[in-house]
């Protein structure tokens, strides 16, 4: 049986319904992440699996037992981080993380035992003292998470924890997160809003548009073939093709493909080795920006703008604004939306 299971859950919010008939299930050890835009009904969820909100129909079992909205289990050990971390002002680090033993009567001597390894774990052993308004926000992202930890929960729900950091923070975060994670071999739902987070950090990722599943599976499955036009919205940059423009016969067909596998070529290059694997189209550069690592061109073809990434190389680019290009679209790297 999954770890964790849920049911139909179904909730409404002042007669509008926030999530509609979810379903899914969650392994032993591991870490699913639910993404989708603001308001679609991630923080709903959570708090549903955790037993902090009544769901309108359908049940919830985490480790085979039912999670019942305001009872607070002994057994039911979930660990849970939130998006503004929550910690308690007038508590130190080392108190703050402490909060859940001492409410479980643990022996000091264990709490102390307990705490101390999970603050080297994170690498904040030397902060015991400080109050949270005395840590950076990364420091205190690292309490809240070793506060929720330090229990041994066996799942874990983490709510858009690393929100509220800075950009560089975040990367480290992220990869801690998930190292801790496989090493204590917890069961974790992550919720975002970012689609990079979910793509680096996740076993599988589960995509949620107004309370609704629109697609579930490992990130590179989720990259490759969206299943529909939210998803293929959602995650990384698509053109969306009418298939007319490509001579495909039926018309009402919309294909896309991701920016990086259209090729820029010289408008009379001929493109031998491409001519049965491409489509080939004609276009006019309209504009060239550096997005970081790569480098976006974005082509006029017959009315439509066409984007095409590719890696920032140190040459620049050989092609001109306003010249005429050719465009060579990988026909293997093409997805048809149903
Ligand atoms: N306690 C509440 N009362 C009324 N509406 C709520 C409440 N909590 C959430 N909502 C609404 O439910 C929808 C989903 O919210 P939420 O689960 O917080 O979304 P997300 O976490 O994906 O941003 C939103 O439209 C939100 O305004
Ligand atoms: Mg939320």
């Amino acid at each position: 049986m999954s770890h964790v299971q849920i049911l139909d859950v179904e909730k409404s919010f002042q007669g509008r319904q926030v999530l509609k008939r979810i379903n899914l299930q969650v392994e032993k050890g591991e870490f699913v992440t639910l993404l989708g835009p603001s308001g679609c009904g991630k923080t709903t969820l959570l708090r549903i699996i955790a037993g902090l909100e009544r769901s309108d129909g359908g049940k919830v079992f985490v480790g085979g037992k039912k999670i019942v909205e305001g009872l607070n289990r002994k057994e039911q050990t979930i660990g849970m981080v939130f998006q503004s971390y929550a910690l308690f002002p007038n508590l130190t680090a080392y108190e703050n993380i402490a909060f859940g033993l001492k409410i479980n009567k643990l022996p000091p001597l264990q709490i102390r035992q307990q705490v101390e390894e999970i603050m080297t774990i994170l690498s904040i052993t030397g902060k015991e003292k400080n109050y949270p308004h005395q840590m950076s926000g990364g420091q205190q992202q690292r309490v809240a998470l070793a506060r929720a930890l330090v229990t041994k929960p066996d799942l874990l729900l983490l709510d858009e924890p690393l929100s509220a950091v800075d950009a560089k923070v975040r990367e480290s975060a992220r990869s801690l997160i998930r190292d801790i994670q496989k090493k204590m071999g917890i069961t974790t739902i992550f919720v975002t809003h970012d689609q990079l987070e979910a793509l680096v950090m996740s076993d599988r990722i589960v995509i949620l548009d107004s309370g609704e599943i629109m697609q579930q599976g490992k990130p590179a499955e989720i990259y490759n073939k969206p299943a529909n036009r939210f998803v293929a919205n959602f995650i990384g940059s698509y053109n969306f093709i009418p298939g007319s423009l490509l001579g495909l016969p039926d018309k009402e067909v919309e294909v896309c493909i991701r920016p990086e596998h259209i090729k820029i070529v010289k408008k009379d290059y001929l493109a031998p080795e491409e001519v049965d694997s491409s489509f080939q189209l004609q276009g006019k550069l309209n504009n060239l920006y550096i997005l970081g690592n790569t480098i976006r061109a974005e082509i006029l073809v017959q009315g439509q703008t066409l984007l095409v990434d590719r890696l920032n190389g140190l040459q620049g680019s050989d092609f001109l604004l306003n010249e005429e290009v050719k465009l060579l679209l990988d026909k293997s790297a093409l997805n048809i939306l149903g």
